[in-house]
């Protein structure tokens, strides 16, 4: 498809290996850039099969900044449909989900069936026969592929495949699957979409930040008896580590190794959720305590959907100073007794009324705006870079709290955008 390729400004200038510019949070022209170069081109996550578990269901999702229907077909196939009527471009699909086996345009009733193509349209002697149809499909994500459930899209024709983009990064959604006893997560408790005044980088850096949830988080942790602080702090065991790819972690098993308790990391114990462990030991055997010792991922798919432990967030860039994050609670296939306690955590943390992604909010509101001041220029990412240090599989990786994540996801960042792969 022809696009007219944004100017690059000079990366050299702006992204040094331990301090970035301030400029790359808003500047528009970089932020234009970055629709190209990341979110046409890169695997981006776009929904779950989850959501669309019928033939005929449909979902609204988007793409970087396109507008696309996740659709399942009679057949059990998954497009991406770009949602654009071919005719003179309106929407073909306003409703948020719904199952439908066709759209059809409100604007002038050109109709297309769920898997995208063009069944017909009315009037048709004005169009000197039907002959013209077949090209006038809807337009379609150009690469779709998944994991464990997770649907991506790319537009570029060409690249990496998604497990290749994926590499390190398809553990950790491996990890959060084998917490269910079949195996699957599924998406189906809904959306909480948080809109903030902050650049889309500001989110993908705080994700894996293990230096803030002390200070930032501090009020919900004084009125909460929690665990969490300890594995954010100086004397932890966990460590954070760079997946490549851009893709981060945060990885609290150490701890919760040390810790040894079954449920520790959820903050419960199996006798609270006894259907649930037993459907876990008869899944995976003796494996299954140990599963339940480690817990979920803490991680970051570059550049937008975040495993959140308990929680999914999917980053949507909209402008260079506004991000929308879609939050929804994960459920675990099978385990209905375990579910209702994830989504009442998940709702106490980042519903309406929670405390954890307002006082995040709060900070990427805060570093918008200041950023705004030209002095200093730089933002400083140096924490940890004298005690990195490379893990048995390879991955640099470093104390919790250090900003070896940050650095990593600049280094992918700059790559990306300089080279579009
Ligand atoms: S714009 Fe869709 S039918 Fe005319
Ligand atoms: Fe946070």
């Amino acid at each position: 498809m022809a696009t007219i390729a944004p100017a690059l400004p000079d990366l050299d200038g702006l992204i040094e290996p331990d301090r970035v510019h301030g400029s790359l949070y808003t500047d528009p022209a970089i932020f234009e850039a970055e629709m190209e170069r990341i979110f046409r081109t890169a695997w981006v996550y776009v929904g779950h099969v989850s959501e669309i578990p019928e033939p005929g269901d449909y979902v609204r999702k988007t793409l970087g900044r396109e507008p696309v229907i996740m659709t399942r077909d009679k057949q059990g196939e998954v497009h991406l449909l770009l949602n654009r009527c071919t005719h003179r471009g309106a929407q073909v699909c306003d409703r948020a989900r719904g199952s439908s086996s066709a759209f059809r345009c409100p604007y002038h009733g050109w109709t297309f069936s769920n898997g995208g193509k063009l069944l017909g349209y009315p009037f048709n002697a004005g169009y000197d026969g039907t002959g013209a149809k077949k090209d006038l499909g809807l337009g379609r994500v150009t690469r779709v592929a998944e994991h464990r459930g997770f649907v991506f899209g790319s537009m570029a024709e060409n690249g990496p495949s998604l497990l290749e983009h994926l590499g390190g990064a398809a553990e950790a959604i491996d990890r959060v699957c084998r917490l269910s006893p079949e195996g699957e997560v599924e998406l189906t408790t809904g959306w909480l979409r948080h809109g903030v005044r902050a650049n889309w980088k500001m989110l993908l850096e705080n994700e894996t930040d293990g230096y803030h949830p002390q200070f930032t988080h501090s009020s919900i942790f004084e009125v909460a008896e929690s665990g969490i602080p300890a594995l954010y702090g100086d004397k932890t065991e966990a460590v954070c580590r760079d997946l490549g790819g851009g893709h981060t972690e945060n990885d609290l098993r150490p701890a919760f190794r040390a810790l040894n308790q079954p449920l520790g990391w959820f903050g419960t114990t199996p006798d609270r959720v006894p259907d649930y462990v037993a459907a876990m030991r008869r899944r995976y055997g003796a494996e299954a305590d140990a599963l339940l010792v480690d817990g979920s991922s803490h991680a970051m798919i570059f550049p937008n959907l975040f495993i959140a432990e308990i929680q999914l967030f999917v980053l949507r860039p909209v402008a260079v100073d506004r991000t929308v994050m879609e939050v929804t609670a994960i459920q675990l296939k099978g385990a209905p007794d375990m579910n209702r306690r994830l989504l009442q955590q998940a709702v106490g943390s980042v519903g309406p009324a929670g405390f954890l992604l307002a006082d995040d909010g709060e900070m990427y509101e805060r570093a918008q705006r200041g950023v705004a001041a030209s002095d200093p220029e730089w933002l400083v990412l140096k924490r940890g870079l004298h005690r990195e240090r490379v893990d048995e599989r390879g991955y640099p990786i470093s104390n919790n709290t250090d900003e070896l994540p940050q650095r990593a996801i600049w280094r992918h960042y700059r790559e990306l955008m300089e080279t579009g792969r």
